[in-house]
């Protein structure tokens, strides 16, 4: 992956303060940073958000996503139905990790309502997925296969 500048950033209203916390944690490492909605508390439809940061890495505007729900299930499930989008629930710094190494995830899914109000460790999370390198070699080619049908 090319360096990351840009990122998407989308949740629904489950998502809605944690995403508030993360862009202003992006803004102050000098990101560029999207805002792909929700815009408020009230309840929406959580396909809608991961679809439009689905698109904001397959135009190439954003290198990376970040997208959030209560689980961050719903959300990766949405965005992983686009070829080209690997979306990955991580709640440890370690799967974050392995996920870059290993499936070169371009979208961090985090769960509000998993992770709560420990702000330290989402911190960390994001930290190590977007500092992480993907390894390429045989996991190179395990990635170039999910987008074959
Ligand atoms: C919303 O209540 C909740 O269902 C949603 O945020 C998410 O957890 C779905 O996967």
């Amino acid at each position: 992956m090319s360096k990351i500048l840009n990122i998407a950033v989308g949740s629904d209203h489950a998502g809605y303060e944690l995403k508030s916390v993360v862009i202003d944690y992006l803004n102050t490492k000098g990101y560029k940073i999207t805002d792909c909605g929700c815009f408020s508390l009230e309840s929406v439809d959580y396909p809608d958000y991961a679809q439009a940061v689905a698109k904001e890495i397959l135009s190439e505007r954003s290198e990376v996503g970040i997208l959030i729900c209560g689980t961050g299930i719903g959300v990766s499930i949405a965005a992983n139905r686009f070829d080209g989008i690997r979306a990955a629930v991580c709640s440890s710094e370690e799967l974050a990790e392995i996920t870059r190494k290993h499936n070169d995830a371009n979208v961090l899914s985090l769960g509000s309502r998993v992770l709560g109000d420990n702000i330290e460790l989402i911190k960390s999370i994001i930290e190590k997925f977007l500092s992480t390198e993907f390894e390429g070699g045989r996991h190179l080619i395990r990635r170039d296969k999910l987008d074959i049908h």
